[in-house]
C-alpha cells in the first residue's frame, strides 16, 4: 500500500498530507537518515522540528510499518485504527499550538515501533506494572500483581463515546490478540493511568454514564494530583479560564475544583486479564 492510500485511509486531511509528502520527498535524505530511530520507537531527534517535518517523517515511515504488520499477519483494521491517531494528534496540535502537522511525536512513535495498538475502542501498550511516584496508596495490598512485572497499559483515546460493551469486547479483542501475535509475551493485568477512572464521578455523573461504567472495570492502585490533565481533556487546550462556562455536570465539578484550589488526580488502576 502507497503512503498516500494509507494517509486516505486514516483520513488525514488531504491537503496536510500533502504538504508532509512533498516535504518527504524533498528532504528524502534527512527523511531516510531519522526513519530507522523513529522505527525503534525513538524520537528525540525531532525535537526542533516544525509540525509539518515530524508529520512528513512519521509519514515516511508507514508502508514499512504496514509491512511489519503483514509479516506479523496482524490484520489491516487494526493498523488502521491504530494509525488514526495521528489524524487525532494532528487536530489536537492544531488546537493546543495553532500548529499545522504533528506535534506530538513521541507518542506516534510508540505506534510506529508497535508498541502501542488499536483494538476497537481502546489501545494497548506494552508495559511493566508500576505505582505512579508520589501517588497516594489505596489498597495495595490486596494487589496481587509485582512491582516491574510485564503488563499491557490501556489508554482511551477522544474521538467516540466511551462505550461500556465497546470497551469489554475489545479488552476481549485485546486477550486473543496478543495470545496471536505475542504469544511468548506473558501478562496477567490490563493497567491504565486516567483521570476517568475517578471514583469521586459516581456522585457527579450518576451510574448510567459511561465514564463510572468504566471506571468500575478497574481496581484503584493510587493516584496523584494532575489537575493540568484533568482540566486540558474536560475544557480542552485553550486553558481560556475567565470564559469556561459547564456544559454538563462534568465540567461543573471539574471548574468548581478549580476555583477552590482543590486538586484533580490521575488514577493508576489494573484489572485482571
Ligand atoms: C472518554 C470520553 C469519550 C467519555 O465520554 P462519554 O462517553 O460521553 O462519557 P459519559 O457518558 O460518562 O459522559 C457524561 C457526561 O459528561 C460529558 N463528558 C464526558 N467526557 C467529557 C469531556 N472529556 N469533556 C467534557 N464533557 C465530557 C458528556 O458529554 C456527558 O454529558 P451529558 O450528561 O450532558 O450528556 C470523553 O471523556 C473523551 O473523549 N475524553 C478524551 C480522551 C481522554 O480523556 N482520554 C484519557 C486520557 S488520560
Amino acid at each position: 500500500m502507497t503512503v498516500k492510500e494509507i494517509c486516505k485511509k486514516i483520513q488525514l486531511d488531504e491537503k496536510l498530507c500533502e504538504k508532509a509528502l512533498a516535504w518527504a520527498s524533498e528532504n528524502e535524505s534527512f527523511c531516510r537518515k531519522f526513519m530507522p530511530l523513529l522505527l525503534k520507537g525513538k524520537s528525540n531527534f525531532a525535537l526542533n522540528l516544525n509540525g509539518i517535518q515530524k508529520l512528513a517523517l512519521t509519514l515516511s515511515c508507514l508502508p514499512s510499518v504496514y509491512q511489519a504488520y503483514a509479516k506479523k499477519g496482524i490484520n489491516e483494521k487494526i493498523f488502521t485504527d491504530t494509525f488514526s491517531d495521528i489524524k487525532i494528534w494532528c487536530d489536537n496540535a492544531f488546537e493546543q499550538y495553532g500548529e499545522e502537522g504533528l506535534v506530538n511525536i513521541h507518542w506516534i512513535a510508540k505506534h510506529l515501533s508497535m508498541k502501542i495498538f488499536r483494538i476497537g475502542r481502546l489501545q494497548y501498550e506494552f508495559s511493566r506494572f508500576l505505582i505512579l511516584p508520589h501517588a497516594k496508596l489505596k489498597d495495595v495490598l490486596k494487589c496481587p500483581y509485582k512491582l516491574g512485572e510485564k503488563c499491557i497499559t490501556l489508554h482511551i483515546p477522544q474521538g467516540e463515546k466511551l462505550d461500556t460493551d465497546k470497551c469489554l469486547s475489545s479488552l476481549q479483542e485485546a486477550n486473543a490478540f496478543f495470545e496471536k501475535h505475542y504469544p511468548d509475551y506473558k501478562y496477567r493485568c490490563y493497567t491504565v493511568i486516567t483521570w476517568l477512572v475517578n471514583p469521586d464521578l459516581q456522585t457527579v455523573l450518576g451510574d448510567d454514564s459511561n465514564i463510572v461504567k468504566f471506571g468500575k472495570l478497574f481496581n484503584i492502585l493510587g493516584y496523584v494530583p494532575d489537575s493540568d490533565m484533568n482540566e486540558r481533556r474536560i475544557f480542552g487546550y485553550k486553558k481560556d479560564r475567565e470564559n469556561y462556562s459547564p456544559q454538563n455536570a462534568l465540567q461543573a465539578y471539574t471548574l468548581s475544583r478549580i476555583q477552590k484550589k482543590l486538586p484533580l488526580y490521575s488514577y493508576n488502576g489494573y484489572r485482571t486479564k
